[in-house]
């Protein structure tokens, strides 16, 4: 109470521009963070955190996926208006396109792509891409509907050669448009069909486009369009046909309607230099599309009104919760550029469920919760708690439909699960930090228990034949006949380490609700990782690491410097035993027990940087290098991890992201460190590194606000914690718990210094380690 009080007093009394949140911070923004490197992250304009629609280029370089549509080289061949951000495996969407062109138009099923004649400029809620024609393509959108507005350069006729044609404009609406995949895993998408109709009485086209597969393996799914253009074309042409050389188009004219599975769709020619289109789309019909559009977007709305509405939106619900004082332009930039990059993916599709009917709130491109449960969905509910408390019942009413909540999912399919089912621990940590409103927690709990107890049936992935990639917990069987996973499941042991983390998930749950028989039992499975522990197993020094097990309890040989493939059909999963051996997150105590006590401990986290075998861009280590806080006195080591190891690999740039943004995982990971505390998920503990910055405040809502100073620090030469005062107490515990600091907000005072001091006495809790 007195501590809310204090951070009311706090706010009123340190005035200045941000009060209030009005102050523009959209101005530190770099739209383009991540989209280089692999970091895959969308640029486009999301007019909301995550708004339905994402309206961005589609770019071709060669046969690289572009998995955002985007890429900085190559040409562009579209604008559409669904995206994913910052995934890897394959490209998912690019529907509902169109693409512009100089002139008339012989055959709209040619390569019609353009080079860029200057790099795209973008902020939030605008993007501009100058093609090499001379047409500029501006963008804006709100959440179900896009703007173009297309401004054609003076008529270059050096360029076509014909003076009639080239005074005129095209718009090709190509309804087989959708992001490509050359890697050859089979998990490339498909356009299956469509229908384009165009009503001349209002000018008006709509329609819709049925695709297929990408990452998830999803069956057919539709999204519908309507779409018009500010101007009367001068002319119209609906065409259809079956492949890009154009020998075999079947019609080009000026039917009304064309539908089939052949590539379709329209070209619509106009004279006037400066022309506007705005598309509405839905999924779920042709009606509710123009709905939308006519709803979101009138025909007097500009570009710069949507701009402007949308950075409004972002200050307002996300960028203004954070603020500091005192940071260097380039960390403020990378602080915000974060935050955008967490709040792209998934989207709200509330209102748009084509699956089933119902009130519940409905969130889709869940792009996975494998990466953004480790940080990223801790964060997104203390930034904006009410999307969260919706995307949590969105999760519980996707199992009450469909029979399991997902991992991943997009186009309405469940779909992938790289290892563990982390919806478990997802639902355990909102309901530990006690988000409640209209989450039904009884279906929550059967909906982790189905996890936890219901194989899901096999959907036949050829990257894992032996169980379903789709949903739930493949290797069930084997995790609940023998207590471990034998090699006749993939990635045994990495399923086997994450179903721990997912069963004590379970127990969390089933403690707060007062199910003790249910209690007893997940809190024994989440010991389990332990039956994988072969304390045979040497490395560099170490004995012990987690390791196949075969059906007759031997324990396989195993290099724990090598994962073998890294892949679907190995052991281990995109990274090294070291790292999954340090994952039991809920049982450190055990571990650093069978690791052989607590120097033993630190020298195997000082190993992972001394043998390089750690990689601060994948999610499995994210926690491994913040590990020296169970350990007294080595909480300095996890702060000079962090700013020496990880803080310099990122930036605001667009190769500031060390690997994928993986739906914000990523710059999740680094607002933490910014704000110097690590979450455990599925915990209400906290661990403490080392703020960035001399004052951050957080707006918890509620008029609640967390505030952290630090004294005597600087960012890159005096990051080390001398001492702390958690509101207002002197404060030995290398860890905070959620109702320390974020229930009713709090106050952290550091003092930092250049030298380390053995800070940190006290050692956060191994809530499973109580057996002795
Ligand atoms: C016209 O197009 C040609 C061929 O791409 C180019 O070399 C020339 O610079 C363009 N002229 C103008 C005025 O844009
Ligand atoms: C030039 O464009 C006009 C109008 O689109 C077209 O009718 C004509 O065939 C074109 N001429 C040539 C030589 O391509
Ligand atoms: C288009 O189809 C024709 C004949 O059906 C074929 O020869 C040609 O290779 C195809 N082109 C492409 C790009 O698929
Ligand atoms: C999600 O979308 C629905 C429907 O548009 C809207 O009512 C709801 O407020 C949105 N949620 C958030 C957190 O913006
Ligand atoms: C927990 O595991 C122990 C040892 O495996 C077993 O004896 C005990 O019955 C289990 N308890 C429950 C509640 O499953
Ligand atoms: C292992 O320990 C020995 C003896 O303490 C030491 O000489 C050697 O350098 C250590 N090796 C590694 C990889 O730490
Ligand atoms: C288990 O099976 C493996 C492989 O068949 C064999 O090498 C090993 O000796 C067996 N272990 C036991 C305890 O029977
Ligand atoms: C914190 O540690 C210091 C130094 O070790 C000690 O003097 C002090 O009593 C401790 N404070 C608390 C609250 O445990």
């Amino acid at each position: 109470m007195l501590v809310s009080l204090l951070g009311i007093l706090e706010m009123v009394f340190a005035g200045g521009p941000e009060v209030g949140g009005e102050e523009d911070l959209t101005r530190h923004v770099n739209v383009f963070q991540g989209t280089t490197k692999g970091g895959n992250r969308f640029p486009g304009v999301v007019a909301a955190p995550f708004a339905m629609v994402k309206l961005g280029p589609d770019v071709m370089n060669g046969r690289h996926d572009a998995y955002s549509g985007y890429l900085p080289e190559g040409r562009v061949w579209g604008f559409s208006m669904m995206h994913e951000s910052g995934t890897g495996g394959a490209p998912k969407y690019g529907v509902v396109s169109q693409m512009p062109v100089v002139g008339d138009i012989a055959n709209p099923l040619l390569d019609l792509s353009q080079d860029r004649a200057v790099p795209d400029e973008a902020e939030i809620g605008y993007y501009k891409s100058s093609l090499a024609n001379g047409v500029a393509v501006e963008l804006s959108a709100t959440q179900h509907a896009g703007l173009y507005r297309y401004t054609f350069s003076k008529t270059n006729t050096s360029l076509f050669g014909n003076s009639s044609s080239s005074n005129m404009h095209s718009i090709v609406v190509d309804v087989s448009h959708v992001l490509p995949s050359f890697r050859r895993f089979g998990w490339e998408q498909h356009y299956s069909g469509g229908e384009f109709e165009y009503d001349a009485t209002d000018g008006h086209y709509q329609g819709f486009g049925t695709y297929n597969n990408g990452w998830n393996l999803s069956p057919d799914w539709n999204i519908y369009f309507c779409g018009r253009f500010s101007k009367e074309p001068e002319s119209w042409k609906i065409f259809k046909g079956t492949n890009s050389s154009g020998e075999t188009l079947a019609e080009y004219g000026s039917n009304e309607k064309v539908s089939g599975t052949q590539r379709l769709g329209g070209v619509f020619t106009f004279k006037e230099r400066e022309l506007r289109s705005r598309v509405g789309i839905s999924f779920l019909s042709t009606e509710q599309a123009c709905e939308n559009l006519d709803r979101e977007i009138s025909t007097e709305t500009t570009i710069e009104e949507l701009a402007s509405t949308a950075k409004s939106t972002w200050n307002a619900e996300v960028l203004n919760k954070i603020q500091v004082e005192g940071a260097t332009e380039a960390d403020t930039k990378l602080l915000y550029s974060s935050l955008l990059g967490m709040f792209l993916i998934p989207s709200n599709r509330t209102g748009e469920n084509a699956a089933w009917d119902g009130t519940e709130p409905y969130y889709d491109d869940v792009f996975t919760l494998w990466d953004t449960h480790r940080c990223q969905t801790s964060l997104f509910h203390i930034v904006n708690p009410t999307a969260y408390e919706e995307f949590i019942r969105s999760l519980i009413d996707i199992w009450r439909h469909d029979g399991f909540m997902p991992d991943a999912r997009s186009s309405n399919f469940n779909g992938r699960v790289q290892v563990g089912s982390n919806a478990d621990n997802v639902l355990a940590d909102a309901y530990v930090k006690n988000v409640r409103g209209a989450v039904n927690w009884h279906n929550g709990f059967l909906a982790m228990q189905t996890d936890a107890e219901i194989a899901p049936p096999p959907n036949n992935d050829p990257m894992a034949p032996d169980s379903s990639t789709k949903e739930g917990r493949g290797a069930l069987p084997d995790w609940l006949k023998y207590g471990y996973i034998t090699p006749a499941y993939t990635r045994s042991v990495s399923r086997a380490i994450e179903y721990s983390n997912n069963d004590f998930g379970l127990y969390q749950m089933a403690q707060g609700l007062g199910y003790d028989d249910d209690a007893a039992k997940y809190l024994n499975r989440s010991r389990n990782w332990r039956n994988h522990w072969n304390p045979r197993a040497e490395s560099n020094n170490h004995t012990g690491f987690m390791v196949p097990r075969l059906a007759n309890g031997s324990f396989v040989d195993q290099d724990p410097l090598s994962c073998g493939g890294c892949y679907w059909g190995d052991a281990y999963y995109e990274d090294n035993p070291w790292i999954y051996s340090l994952n039991a997150l809920h049982d450190i105590a055990r571990l650093k027990a069978l690791s052989g006590g607590d120097e033993k401990f630190v020298d195997r986290v000082d190993k992972l940087f001394d043998l390089n075998i750690f990689n601060a861009g994948n999610e499995p280590g994210f926690t491994s290098p913040f590990l020296y806080n169970f350990v007294p006195g080595m909480q300095w080591k996890s702060v000079e991890r962090s700013r020496r190891e990880i803080g310099r690999l990122y930036s605001a740039e667009p190769g500031g992201l060390p690997g994928n943004s993986d739906g914000g995982a990523m710059e999740s990971n680094i607002i933490w460190q910014m704000i110097g505390l690590w979450p455990l998920t599925g915990q209400t503990t906290f661990l403490i590194l080392s703020p960035w910055f001399p004052r951050m405040t957080i707006d918890l809502g509620t008029g609640k606000t967390l505030t952290i100073t630090t004294t005597g620090g600087d960012k890159d030469t005096a990051f080390y914690v001398q001492s702390l005062k958690v509101n207002g107490e002197e404060w030995n515990q290398s860890w905070v718990s959620w109702q320390d600091v974020f229930e009713d907000g709090g106050k952290m005072e550091y003092v930092l210094g250049a030298e380390p001091r053995a800070w940190g006495s006290e050692v956060p809790p191994s809530p499973a380690s109580g057996d002795g």
